[in-house]
């Protein structure tokens, strides 16, 4: 199964590649995981990158194709893989067509989760991540347990990432619109987008995204 799962800035792209690979097992790959990653790193790709993210703008096509191209090398896609939050332009749609041809494969299907841009803010906005294992907290969803203690790792430390300010997610907002959005339309052209409503529960959403699937 390969997969691509798109959408604006917190529709729950993250979310549900994760049920996805374990469902298929298969790897999520998250190219904003990546960046961060080498961020922390302080990796040559992290530099590269680290402006880009904490602006809320898109890294270079050049850069993020030859980081994805990598990482398909790796063993563990040869099975399948879920492509969470590439491609982002059409150059980039372009380029990993190129990339599936040149390996005698092609992409079974692009899930678009749809979110109204309200939610999504609130959702971002108010988003808090647990220092040690990365469990995501809500300051109206799903509010730090009263002790400050991770209900998943006991950890006791929190965080808000960086480019989840207001003013950055509207930027992150404004590129969506401007350069991801009309990959809808290209993936229309090729027949393999599904549509998924992403306010319903996290549950509700993963059923029916298995469902269209199947279908
Ligand atoms: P990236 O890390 O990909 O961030 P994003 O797509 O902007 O958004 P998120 O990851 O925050 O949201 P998501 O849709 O995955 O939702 P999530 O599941 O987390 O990219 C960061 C940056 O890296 C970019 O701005 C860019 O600079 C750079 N970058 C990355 N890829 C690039 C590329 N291809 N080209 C160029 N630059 C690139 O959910 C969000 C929140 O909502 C969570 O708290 C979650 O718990 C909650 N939630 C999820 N589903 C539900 C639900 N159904 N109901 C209620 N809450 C829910």
């Amino acid at each position: 199964m390969k997969l691509i799962l798109f959408g604006a800035p917190g529709v729950g792209k993250g979310t549900q590649s994760k049920l996805l690979a374990q469902e298929f097992s298969i790897p999520q790959i998250s190219t904003g995981d990546i960046f961060r990653r080498a961020i922390e790193n302080k990796t040559e790709l992290g530099k590269q990158a680290k402006d880009f993210l904490d602006k809320g703008i898109l890294v270079p096509d050049l850069v993020v194709l030859g980081m994805v191209k990598e990482r398909l090398k790796e063993e563990d896609t040869k099975k399948g893989f879920i492509l969470d939050g590439f491609p982002r332009t059409i150059p980039q749609a372009e380029g990993l067509e190129k990339m599936l041809m040149e390996i005698g494969s092609r992409l079974d299907k692009v899930v678009e989760i749809r979110v109204p841009t309200e939610e999504l803010n609130k959702r971002l906005v108010n988003r808090r991540l647990c220092r040690t294992c990365g469990e995501e907290y809500n300051l109206i969803y799903k509010p730090i347990p009263e002790n400050g203690i991770c209900v998943k790792c006991s950890g006791k430390e929190f965080y808000h990432r960086s480019d989840d300010s207001e003013e950055v997610v509207f930027k992150r907002n404004s590129e969506y619109e401007k350069n991801t959005f009309p990959l809808i339309e290209f993936y229309k052209n090729n027949k393999l987008l599904l549509s998924v409503d992403g306010v319903k529960p996290i549950e509700e959403v993963n059923k029916d995204i298995l469902n269209l699937l199947k279908g």
